[in-house]
């Protein structure tokens, strides 16, 4: 498979990818490409985090959540067209150049759930600032949608670490 094209010096490491991406108050066009492609490798994080443990009802909430990244992947995907007309189109997990580094199976804890669930805050928070500073009303809007929905994320690994808890 012929992996999406990374943006002219975009990181090549999704850590240091999500550092770029935290770090940016008005996205340009180059920073929504790799927020695409972050999005799009939460359905495969969510999955692999899912497959860390044996509690069906924890799982389906991370693969919930992981289904959500992807939407998220394709609503940035359609501010950049609302943007610039351009088709940058999320890739599937074999395709993403985030992807490419084997990701560690690590046991599924608690404090990893309630670590990832600030994570997600930060998320809601990220979308709210760009949001507000795109200065184009669909993609606002977009971000919003995404925005809201990384609450629930938060909420569900809440409600995940308290059934692991239990
Ligand atoms: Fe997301
Ligand atoms: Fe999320």
């Amino acid at each position: 498979m012929m992996p999406a094209a990374l943006p002219p010096g975009a990181p090549t490491d999704i850590g240091a990818a999500f550092a770029r991406i935290n770090s940016v108050t008005t996205p340009t066009l180059d920073d929504l490409k790799i927020m695409v492609l972050v999005e799009a490798a939460g359905l495969e994080l969510y999955g692999k985090l899912a497959a860390g443990t044996d509690n069906t009802a924890v799982a389906a909430l991370l693969q919930h959540n992981g289904r959500e990244e992807m939407a998220h992947a394709h609503r940035v995907a359609k501010a950049i067209t609302a943007l610039s007309g351009e088709d940058y189109p999320p890739p599937s997990a074999n395709e993403n150049p985030y992807l490419t580094a084997e990701i560690p199976e690590t046991p599924l804890t608690v404090e990893k759930l309630r670590g990832l669930a600030l994570g997600e805050v930060a998320g809601d928070t990220l979308y709210g600032t760009w949001a507000a500073n795109i200065g184009n009303e669909e993609a606002a809007r977009l971000f919003r949608l995404n925005g809201k929905e990384e609450l629930d994320h938060a909420a569900r690994l809440h409600e995940a670490a308290e059934l692991l808890e239990a």
